[in-house]
């Protein structure tokens, strides 16, 4: 096939290169060569190369940022998606959007399924949110693959502050009162290989299995890392930022296993790959 991926230099981006570059012509493009805010390059490009499916990976995904540069969030976010579901449209080819669980409201007690209530309680999970409804409206042909708390090799992510801190930090101090599931970037990049194969279009939850609070997973990375620190659990509210995150966010992963796929792994096991890898 041949895959056109925006935002091909972020954390996912660099996976879904290294899954999909062995059985797939790829055409990569970045912030640079594909702005996905510009309506008319967009469309142009995506003409231009006519791939059989796009996948975006481009964003804007920091998600305090969000709160003070609210244009520029609902320009990527919201806008930029609409172009590529409008490009998409145009060369009738499927797109595979990435979208998060920060649409969710964090009032849930169990795991979510694809069609949880909705409720995005910051500007990034809003923006995002306005990006999943303009590919609904305009694409029949679409993944929005709703996953959480990514890291990867090739990007800031929390396991990768966690080691950094350890290294000259003896006591860290981690929000315990959010609820979710890490998700490793790899993992997620072979799931949507997979799907791209099929056309069983829809709105998808995809992340590793089961789940944890910031605070017990930063204590498994470091036991798995065997550094010595002492974790100190505080609130989402004693450690202020300026964007509120849902207190709970794990996701169902209802209609990737009604399809036939298998669960991904448990998240503590792709940690400890991550953490074999970079320590
Ligand atoms: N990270 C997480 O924990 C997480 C959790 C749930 C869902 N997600 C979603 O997963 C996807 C991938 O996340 P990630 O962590 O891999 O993100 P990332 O590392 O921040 O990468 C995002 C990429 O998008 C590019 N980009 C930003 N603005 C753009 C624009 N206007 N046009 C084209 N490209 C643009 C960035 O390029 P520059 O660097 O040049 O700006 C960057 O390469 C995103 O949709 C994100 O919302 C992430």
């Amino acid at each position: 096939m041949k895959i056109l991926i925006t935002g091909s230099n972020g954390m996912l981006g660099h996976d879904l290169i290294e899954v999909l570059k062995d059985n797939h012509e790829l055409v990569l493009t970045t912030s640079k060569t594909l702005d996905i805010t510009d309506k008319n390059k967009t469309i142009d490009i995506i003409k231009e190369n006519n791939p059989d499916v796009v996948i975006n990976s481009a964003a804007y995904t920091d998600v305090d940022g969000c709160e003070t540069n609210q244009d520029l969030a609902y320009a990527v976010n919201g806008e930029g998606v609409k172009n590529l579901a409008l490009a998409c449209k145009e060369v009738d080819c499927p797109l595979v959007h990435i979208s998060t669980d920060y649409v969710f409201d964090g009032t849930a007690r169990d795991p979510i399924a694809e069609d949880g209530e909705i409720g995005p309680i910051s500007i990034y999970g809003k923006s995002k949110l306005k990006g999943e409804e303009a590919i609904q409206e305009i694409l029949d042909k679409y993944f929005i693959v709703r996953t959480a708390w990514l890291y990867g090799i090739n990007g800031k992510n929390f396991p990768k502050t966690m080691l950094e801190l350890a290294k000259n930090h003896s006591e860290i101090t981690v929000v315990y009162d959010e609820v979710g599931t890490p998700t490793y970037t790899p993992d997620l990049a072979q799931a949507i290989s997979k799907l791209i194969e099929t056309d069983y279009y829809g709105i998808y939850h995809i992340t590793n299995s089961g789940s944890c609070c910031w605070c017990e997973f930063a204590k498994y990375i470091f036991e798995i890392a065997g550094y010595d620190v002492n974790v100190v659990p505080v609130t989402a509210s004693e450690f202020s930022r300026p964007a509120p995150r849902p207190s709970y966010s794990v996701l169902k992963n209802k209609k990737w296993l009604d399809n036939g796929f298998e669960p991904l792994r448990d998240y503590k096991e792709a940690i400890s790959e991550y953490v074999e890898l970079i320590k």
